[in-house]
């Protein structure tokens, strides 16, 4: 089977995160969203993998490469704008050819993997499935309505009034039926081909539909708070090892520290990820977070936040909690005087200053 992983999208609210970069490649616990699905095709035993990308092609080529990371080759499908799911697949028909396949959106992680869902997939042979799980706020999702033997009847997307609080996973499966799907709707009221249009026409046409509920966490980082869980929910899970230094340093709990990085004088209570060639010096790292690479964070205290590569902290005794800080970003806090707050931030930024 093929995998398709979508990767395009402007990802409008998670700016300004995206106004330098795409949302599939923020970290989540030091490593691209990305890299979540790609692995968890790899893992269910995937070895072409498509990747549909849009204005951000180049950085994504530049982050995933060429799959031989893992083994298995990567095609890359321009999509000229993000005109939908369903038109990401209309798309990528050369690609796909007439094989069953996977569309992974690039944005979700799941705990679990994908493994029990394309083994269910090849044994029951449907024309699709479609991955289920119960959340509290089904209006900012696909819906599904099921019957009491957990017969798909509808889907709706992103409905005002949900009819169940079953939410569209962003893993799919299917086979060649989704062409013709696809090539019977037309595009939504926000000019999208909607995929849950193109599922909806296959249980109006007497095909197939299962679905499969999702067992284990699974996340969405669509807004900046998911990200922030999904860091916490990946954390959780991470072994220790450590391949930097630690001197007059306190650490309990699981942490992860990289080559080249160095803690000096400080808390860390883990579960908590440090990048490469990252220094701590005089600091408390609480649980739940993640440093990338090339940071440098002294005399402040951070918990529960994703700190991303080369970013710079010094100074900043009142706790950094539940934060996104990006690439190269610097926050200190200085004693000179005018007692002037300097900011330099850039558009649609958020700033939360305790007195
Ligand atoms: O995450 C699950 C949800 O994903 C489902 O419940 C919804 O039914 C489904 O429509 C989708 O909703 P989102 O609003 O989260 O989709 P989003 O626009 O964020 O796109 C998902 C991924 O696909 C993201 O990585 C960007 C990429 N994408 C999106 C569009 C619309 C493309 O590559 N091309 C596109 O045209």
């Amino acid at each position: 089977m093929k995998g398709l992983v979508l990767s395009g999208g402007s990802g409008t609210r998670l700016r300004p995160l995206t106004f330098t970069g795409a949302k599939q490649l923020i970290p989540v616990a030091n490593k691209p969203i990305i890299f979540y699905g790609i692995e968890a095709l790899v893992n269910a035993g995937v070895k072409e993998i498509g990747i549909v990308v849009g204005a951000t092609a180049e950085e994504v080529n530049t982050v995933v490469g060429d799959g031989s990371r893992w083994g298995v080759s990567v095609t890359y499908i321009h999509q000229e704008a993000p005109l939908g799911l369903a038109h990401a697949i209309k798309i990528s028909r050369d690609f796909l050819q007439d094989e069953s396949f996977i569309m992974y959106l690039g944005d979700n992680i799941l705990k679990n993997g994908i493994r029990d869902f394309v083994t269910q997939f090849q044994h029951d042979q449907p024309n699709a499935l479609i991955l289920l799980t119960e959340v509290t706020n089904p209006q900012d999702f696909g819906v599904a309505v099921i019957d009491e033997s957990g017969a798909v009847k509808k889907l709706i997307e992103k409905p005002k009034e949900p009819p169940s609080n079953l939410a569209l996973v962003g893993v799919y499966l299917f086979d060649q039926a989704i062409f013709t799907a696809i090539d019977h709707i037309t595009p939504s009221w926000r000019n999208e081909l909607e995929i849950t249009d193109a599922i909806q026409w296959l249980l109006d046409n007497d095909c197939r539909v299962l679905s499969h509920r999702v067992k284990g966490w699974w996340k969405d980082t669509g807004k900046p708070d998911d990200i922030i869980e999904a860091n916490l929910l990946v954390l959780e899970g991470i072994n220790p090892c450590e391949k930097g230094t630690c001197i007059d340093t306190e650490v309990t709990g699981r942490i992860h520290t990289g080559k080249g990085s160095s803690i000096e004088k400080s808390i860390i209570r883990g579960p908590v990820i440090i990048g490469e060639n990252t220094k701590i010096i005089n600091s408390y790292i609480g649980p739940f977070s993640s440093i990338g690479d090339d940071a440098v964070i002294e005399n402040s205290e951070i918990e529960c936040s994703v700190i991303m590569q080369g970013a710079r902290i010094s100074n900043v005794q009142k706790r950094i909690d539940r934060s996104i800080v990006g690439k190269n970003v610097v926050i200190r806090v200085n004693d000179r005087s005018p007692r002037t707050h300097k900011f330099i931030i850039g558009d649609q930024s958020y700033l939360e200053i305790i007195r």
